[in-house]
């Protein structure tokens, strides 16, 4: 395909047409792993609160979320992989189709500083290292400390985000949101989450304005509208 070809592709946004453009091994892991273009394009919008923003995805695969949503609002799209070659295939994807606000970082995500950034998508990033079933591929460390670990550098770096920091996510059991976040809405039967920072935790980890016999660890997000 060339550069016009892929971006026609993209701006289908139709998983099945926006598939096509992964090499097949990658596209057959697209309804497991990759996030489909609905709810990408749901995320982004919620995301992208103005022109600008810097959007960081956590694990961004081959860059399905960061093509789409940089495609459709006027974010600036960032992804960081841990994988080389899925970072790469993301990459050429965005440099074939010339889309100029969206980029790819081949690193652990344990390496990012998010002060660099306005608002952060997870699609259940680190689950592979609890699911052995459910793994893309054997080039990585994956085990249950790995989890913890990736969980907590999230969650630190989350909790020193300024108020009105927008997170979306979308599966997962949300080890990496601290204390002070609130879910604005969810969607897709619970599946997708909005969530905002409207409060900053105490030095003990609980909200600043919580008793302290009202603490727990995360926000619940059973009252949020679906
Ligand atoms: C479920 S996939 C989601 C991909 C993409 N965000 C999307 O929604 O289409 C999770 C991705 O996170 C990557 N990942 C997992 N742990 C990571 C880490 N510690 N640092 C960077 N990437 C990581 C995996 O390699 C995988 O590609």
């Amino acid at each position: 395909m060339n550069g016009t070809d892929h971006r026609e592709t993209l701006r289908a946004l139709r998983d099945d047409h926006f598939d096509l453009i992964f090499p097949p091994e990658i596209r057959a892991l697209s309804h497991r792993h990759w996030t489909p273009v609905s709810v990408a394009c749901r995320a982004a919008e919620f995301l992208v609160s103005r022109p600008g923003t810097r959007v960081l995805d956590i694990g961004c695969g081959p860059g399905k979320f960061c093509i789409v949503g940089a495609l459709t609002t006027p974010g600036h799209f960032t992804g960081v992989e841990q994988r080389g070659r899925l970072g790469s295939i993301a990459r050429s994807m965005i440099e074939e189709a010339g889309i100029p606000n969206a980029r790819i970082i081949h690193a652990n995500v344990t390496e990012i500083d998010f002060s660099g950034y306005d608002a952060f998508y997870l699609f259940n990033p680190f689950a592979e290292n609890l699911l052995e079933a459910d793994r893309i591929d054997g080039t990585v460390d994956l085990s249950q400390s790995l989890y913890q670990k990736y969980a907590e550098h999230v969650a630190a770096q989350l909790a020193s985000a300024p108020l009105g920091t927008r997170v979306a996510t979308y599966w997962g059991p949300f080890d990496e949101i601290p204390v002070g976040y609130e879910c604005l809405d969810t969607s897709l039967a619970d599946t997708l989450k909005f969530w905002e920072k409207t409060r900053h935790a105490g030095a003990d980890g609980l909200p600043a304005e919580a008793p302290a016999s009202h603490g727990e660890r995360r926000p619940s997000c059973d009252s949020a509208v679906s």
